[in-house]
């Protein structure tokens, strides 16, 4: 295609950002725009599915079976997520079997949250309390992402999300107004899941390669700065509210800018756990090659039948 036609292609591109119309999977897009948010959708629904795997570990220790059905209910929405996403990325031309292949191979990223151990009972709270409400956070401006089909999917996951939050917190509201022992399992999770749950929404903004397109493109609505920001306001509250106390001892109140501030983040620890060397990566992506092994034999037997269908409707 000759360079004017593109440049053209590209104005009247980006002037359907400008006025806030839907990209739909069929429309001309630049190839720069398919890649990020493939390379986004793909690690976004990673993120789901391996997410599924700290929490799944406490199915069979919940202490009740109210707790159990609850935990079973967010961990099979968790895989219905990833399903959606996965969907949702294939109408950008991926093919599914290579981006999952891109997860096991270690080429693909999901949420870094993810590589550290879910220890307690108690975890189980501070994740849906904290990594979903962190989520929520961001996905919330996801629902306005200038890419149709990603929107969409995230009205129907925010709507869940709000129940995997409010279950997490109701969870760790029992702790905290049980005995010494339960509230110090509480303050305990929120001790190691508050700063990797901040650091969920990404780099500082200056030392983010993708922010700056996906918010010209309006794939991003709101920077990572401001979505941890705004998680940071609204979720300090919270804790107070059921006794509990954020782990930094730097966090305050600032009536100028109201907001809260809050300590430096170690970007050390985030890079070595998003380059793989987090407490649990290598047992996360050996669990997921794991279960592709595992389920084999159903997609060998599903893509059998399906050739013995289509063998005896062209007879
Ligand atoms: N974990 C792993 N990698 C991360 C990360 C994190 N928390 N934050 C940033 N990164 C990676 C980015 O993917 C990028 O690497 P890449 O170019 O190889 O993909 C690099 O670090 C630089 O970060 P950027 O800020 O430039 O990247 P983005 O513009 O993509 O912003 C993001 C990062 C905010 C995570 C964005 O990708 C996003 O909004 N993704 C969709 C939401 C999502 O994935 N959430 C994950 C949690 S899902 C979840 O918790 C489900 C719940 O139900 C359990």
């Amino acid at each position: 295609m000759k360079v004017v036609e593109t440049i053209d292609l590209e104005q009247k591109f980006q002037d359907k950002i400008d006025r806030e119309i839907k990209i739909e999977p069929n429309d001309w897009m630049p190839e720069a725009y398919r890649k990020t948010l493939i390379r986004q959708m793909s690690q976004h629904a990673h993120s789901e599915i391996v997410g599924m795997l700290p929490e799944a570990n406490w199915i069979t220790r919940a202490p009740n079976l109210r707790r159990k059905a609850v935990l079973l209910a967010k961990v099979q929405d968790e895989a219905g997520h990833g399903l959606y996403l996965y969907s949702a990325t294939e109408t950008l031309g991926a093919d599914r079997e290579d981006t999952i292949d891109d997860l096991h191979s270690g080429k693909a990223k999901y949420s870094s949250i993810f590589n550290y151990p879910a220890l307690s009972w108690a975890d189980i709270g501070a994740i849906g309390w904290l990594v979903d409400g962190a989520a929520i956070m961001n996905q919330v401006a996801l629902c306005r992402c200038s890419y149709g089909p990603y929107a969409r999917a995230m009205v129907k996951i925010c709507k869940e999300e709000s129940f995997h939050q409010r279950q997490g917190y109701e969870l760790l509201t029992t702790l905290a107004n049980g005995s010494p022992e339960q509230k110090e399992l509480a303050q305990d999770a929120l001790n190691r899941f508050w700063w990797p749950a901040i650091m969920m929404f990404g780099p500082n903004d200056d030392e983010s390669p993708n922010s700056a397109q996906s918010m010209k493109w309006k794939i991003k609505r709101l920077s990572n700065d401001d979505l941890r920001q705004n998680f940071i306001d609204a979720t300090v509250p919270q804790a107070e509210l059921i006794g509990l106390k954020v782990p930094d001892e730097n966090l305050k109140w600032n009536e100028e800018t109201g907001h809260y501030d809050f300590s430096p983040i170690n970007w050390d620890e985030f890079w070595q756990v998003i380059g793989g060397n987090g407490p649990c990566n290598k047992q996360r992506v050996d669990a997921r090659r794991k279960a592709k092994e595992d389920g084999m034999w159903v997609r060998d037997a599903a893509m059998a039948f399906a050739e013995k269908r289509m063998k005896k409707q062209s007879a």
